[in-house]
């Protein structure tokens, strides 16, 4: 640290507080932002573009989509270390403002990616490096923060796996992206949000994909052990998740490490997920020659999206004891001392402009957010304040200030008859209860309330302006978004 001196930047002085306290990173004396960050800082540097490319998503001898990926790749996948800390120079080579916001990644609030709240938009040619920590082991996945449902809509969207080497030994790997996209017959997108979809439970896409194919055929040894990553990229649709031919249990949601719950014990045994929720399944395979199904069974016509055919090996059929992945290590709020508040997720009442109520001199105060980053019409609002939409784009005030370090129980009240996948930037939330009695007690970055639900969840309050809000991108972008001021 001295060898910085006086003249510490807020990075070296981030850098410099994170070496000094190895296994120390949870310490509640420290601030978050130690917290947040390694213990041993490696740093290495990722480039990372947002471009346009083709895709074949209605079938080989069908017309090509043109997609939105990073480095032209779909769903690009980064794989980092836990503890390492990456340096994301992220160039934008589409033809609109863009960011990149690392879901459900504890970091700096300065590399949230969030337009105006923490950084410009990136405009077309522009640059923007990101120096994100990744101390959190688990399945993650990146995106823009501007025109969601535009970029994302078109199949802008990575993903983000940080290895635990203290993670138990899979015989086998995969990772499983669902997107639906709305697509014309000739490859052409339609409107990506219709006001009858935005307004009620969002604009579905009816060309469903796994890693951007209909479905996969893949192969796993006989008898042997798969984790199957399991990420919902979509913009609108909750899925139920399940697995036919195999046992399987759920060991991990949005990254973070639960005890072990067969898929058999879950209610209808299946787990349902929302937009930006992750799972990670122990599958056990079956004997050589038998396949397993993994589905959405949702709807009444289930979407099989990927087959696992066991393929001959020497491993012995044995009884199922699920895989447990190691203890997630996160900030435990305290419950006794933790204050209360209560959302509403809500029908819009009042779109009108509201003063941010943050002193003069506050960036924020003034501050206009730009137009594209805003949706057309608001039809959303979280206890009554909507994010803003159309051209009444200034900054709304705070839904909570919370102060660094203290224990928050957060209420969230789903006041309306759609669900909604509850996001929190910059934070691991522990998911406490629900009036439902449908979640099991774990840690996540997203949290699906459904109609008429309540759920609690309890977090350690983490320095920066957070947003929070529902990841059905068009609910967000109709005015269901508000934000955290930590300080
Ligand atoms: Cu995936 Cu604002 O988040
Ligand atoms: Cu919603």
């Amino acid at each position: 640290m001295t060898k910085s001196g006086a003249m510490l930047s807020r990075r070296a002085f981030l850098l410099a507080g994170a070496t000094l306290g190895t296994g120390s990173v949870l310490a509640p004396s420290q601030t978050s932002e130690a917290r947040v960050l390694p213990s041993a800082v490696a740093s290495r540097t990722v480039a990372l573009s947002a471009g346009e490319m083709d895709l074949h998503l209605l079938g080989p001898d069908k017309p090509a989509t043109r997609i939105f990926a990073y480095d032209g790749e779909p769903f690009r996948l980064i794989r980092a270390k836990r503890g390492e800390q990456i340096e994301f120079t992220f160039d934008n080579h589409l033809s609109e403002g863009s960011t990149v916001h690392f879901h459900g990644i504890r970091m700096p609030n300065e590399y949230d990616g969030v337009p105006t709240l923490t950084q410009p938009v990136v405009q077309p040619g522009g640059r923007f490096v990101y120096r994100i920590p990744f101390n959190d082991p688990g399945t993650f996945f990146f995106h823009p923060h501007c025109d969601e449902t535009g970029q994302v809509g078109r199949g802008l969207a990575g993903v983000m796996i940080v290895d635990d080497p203290r993670d138990p030994k899979f015989d086998a790997e995969h990772i499983l992206c669902l997107k639906d996209w709305r697509l014309a017959e000739d490859g052409t997108y339609l409107a990506m949000s219709e006001p009858d979809g935005a307004s009620k439970a969002g604009t579905y896409g009816a060309t469903r994909t796994v890693n951007g194919v209909p479905t996969l055929d893949l192969k796993a040894p006989a008898n042997s052990d798969v984790r199957v990553r399991i990420l919902n990229l979509d913009s609108t649709r909750v899925m139920d998740i399940g697995v036919e031919g195999a046992d399987a249990a759920l060991i991990a949601i949005d990254g973070h490490a639960l005890p072990p719950i067969p898929l058999d014990k879950l209610p209808d045994g299946i787990w349902r997920f929302g937009p930006a929720q992750r799972i990670d399944l122990h599958i056990r395979m079956p004997e050589a020659g038998k396949s397993v199904q993994i589905g959405d069974y949702r709807a009444a016509d289930i979407y099989h999206f990927a087959t696992l055919t066991a393929e001959p090996s020497d491993k012995r059929k044995r009884p199922f004891r699920a895989l447990a992945l190691p203890a997630a290590k996160l900030p435990q709020p305290d419950l006794k001392r933790a204050e209360q508040s209560t959302f509403t997720l809500q029908q819009a009442t009042d779109a009108a402009v509201k003063e941010t109520g943050l002193p003069p001199d506050d960036p924020l105060a003034k501050a206009l957010i730009d137009s594209l980053c805003v949706g057309s019409t608001t039809y959303w609002a979280i206890s009554q304040e909507s994010w803003p939409t159309g051209d009444k784009r200034n900054v709304p005030p705070p839904l909570a200030r919370m102060v660094e370090g203290k224990s928050y129980r957060v209420t969230i009240k789903n006041g309306t008859r759609y669900p909604h996948p509850v996001h929190l930037h910059g934070h691991a939330f522990a998911v406490i209860d629900s009036s439902s009695g449908r979640l099991p007690k774990h840690f996540a970055d997203t949290v699906l309330v459904q109609p008429d639900e309540t759920v609690d969840i309890a977090f350690v309050a983490a320095s920066g302006d957070w947003v929070f809000h529902c990841h059905i991108l068009e609910h967000m972008e109709a005015g269901m978004m508000g934000w955290f001021r930590v300080v």
